[in-house]
């Protein structure tokens, strides 16, 4: 894969907020990235591009913990999340939508919008809910519907909805954000 510089911030000379410094990660002996360096600073995006099998979902994979970089470091907001296991990064506030796998297909609209809230105090989820499918209303009117029955563009933005459920301060995703959440938090 190929690499890019570290800067201490972002293009703007904003305080970095996720940093990965000369990251390494594999599923073997051999790493699949090796001496990935970017900054992403608040309120920033950031494309990770290249060709199919290039090494773009392994990246975000060591970034949510759930694979263990082998070599480097990971920074949020200052704080080392290296190696940290998955619910851990999750609670610290880094949203992820996987590029497969990413609705519960038998579950409606609204359950898997309940399960992206799971970490949150149980009294916040129906207001977070309603927050999401204020800004999705889309969603609100499939709410009821299971998720294996969405089209392929409606599942997708299931599956940014139930991340920005958790209300993260960070989000990795493998898609394009759709227009309404193109705003929103730094997003890598
Ligand atoms: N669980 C796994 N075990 C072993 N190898 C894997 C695993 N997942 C992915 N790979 C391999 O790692 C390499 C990078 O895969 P990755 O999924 O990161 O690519 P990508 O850049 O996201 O590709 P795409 O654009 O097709 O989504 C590929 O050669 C892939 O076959
Ligand atoms: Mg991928």
């Amino acid at each position: 894969m190929p690499t890019s510089s570290a800067e201490a911030a972002g293009p703007r000379g904003q305080r970095a907020h996720l940093r990965l410094v000369e990251v390494a990660a594999g599923y073997g002996a051999a790493p699949v990235i090796q001496d990935v360096s970017i900054t992403v600073a608040l309120g920033e995006v950031v494309a990770v591009i290249g060709p199919n099998g290039a090494g773009k979902s392994t990246l975000l994979k060591a970034v949510l913990g759930i694979l263990r970089p082998s070599q480097g470091t990971i920074t949020l907001a200052g704080e080392q999340i290296t190696g940290l296991p998955a619910n851990k990064v999750s609670r610290r506030g880094v949203g992820y939508v996987p590029q497969v796998k990413d609705v519960f297909e038998p579950l409606t609209v609204r359950e898997n919008l309940e399960i992206g809230g799971y970490a949150l105090p149980r009294g916040e989820v129906a207001a977070r809910i309603d927050e999401v499918m204020e800004r999705y209303p889309a969603l609100a009117a499939m709410r009821n519907r299971p998720a294996g029955y969405l089209s392929g563009g409606e599942r997708k933005l299931l599956a940014m909805g139930g991340s920005s459920c958790a209300g993260p301060a960070c989000w990795c995703s493998t898609s394009r954000p759709p227009a309404s959440r193109r705003s929103s938090p730094t997003s890598c």
